[in-house]
């Protein structure tokens, strides 16, 4: 059996295609972007989140695996995405990977979105931190299948123009920081939107031993 590698993961034909999938169906749905930018950025955030919080080398590796998968079923609807994901995930790669790296990703990529959500795994935490901070004008999509001016998913995310992800093992603090245009949308759509994602990130958070700090516009929120 061999270990997981994101190498091996990205190159398989299979998760190119769910995720090229996923693109081609939230364009039509006209939801913000969950194919390869998101999973891009969510993948590198999550193995710099691992890196810094002292995780293994192959923990590194596992995380930015299961940042690059979490939303590769979203083609299939996006309720219950979470648990396609990682069944997807699972059919690929039992066959020939290590039994603990596919049943620890698959946790991780469940964990993203439950409701239930019980975290008993770094790696689960470490995904939940770098999917929930991905929000940024660059996951718009303008498909012209509704309107952007009705949507305060996509007000808000148009809204934010920098975020970043960073971690202070001294102080133990995991801190968000999340640039607004006031213009587009007041912090408090923001929160509308996004309190559930907050909740999830101080569980994450707590979960490593941090406390999770959201700032917006340079004003300390928690
Ligand atoms: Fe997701
Ligand atoms: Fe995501």
């Amino acid at each position: 059996m061999k270990k997981l590698t994101l190498a091996d993961v990205k190159s398989n034909p299979y998760v190119d295609n769910f995720i090229r999938q996923t693109e081609k169906y939230l364009i039509a749905l006209g939801y913000t972007d969950h194919g390869f930018r998101h999973v891009g950025i969510v993948s590198q955030r999550c193995m710099d989140l691992a890196k810094q919080l002292g995780l293994s080398q192959h923990d590194q590796e596992l995380a930015g695996i299961v940042g690059y998968c979490h939303d590769m079923a979203n083609f299939l609807g996006r309720t219950q995405h979470h648990y396609w994901a990682a069944m997807l995930f699972s059919q690929i790669f039992i066959p020939e990977y290590e039994p603990e790296d596919v049943s620890r990703v698959c946790q991780a990529i469940v964990s993203h979105d439950k409701d239930d959500l019980r975290i008993v795994d770094k790696l689960s935490a470490v995904l939940i931190l770098a999917d929930k901070s991905d929000v940024h004008r660059s996951r718009v999509i303008d498909s012209g299948a509704k309107d952007f001016d009705q949507d305060i998913h996509d007000r808000v995310n148009y809204a934010a123009t920098g975020n970043s992800l960073t971690v202070d093992r001294k102080k133990k603090y995991v801190t968000l920081k999340i640039q607004i245009d006031t213009k587009q949308a007041e912090p408090i759509d923001y929160f509308e939107i996004f309190i559930d994602r907050m909740s999830f990130c101080r569980l994450a958070a707590e979960f490593l031993g941090y406390k999770f700090v959201l700032v917006i516009n340079n004003f300390r929120l928690s």
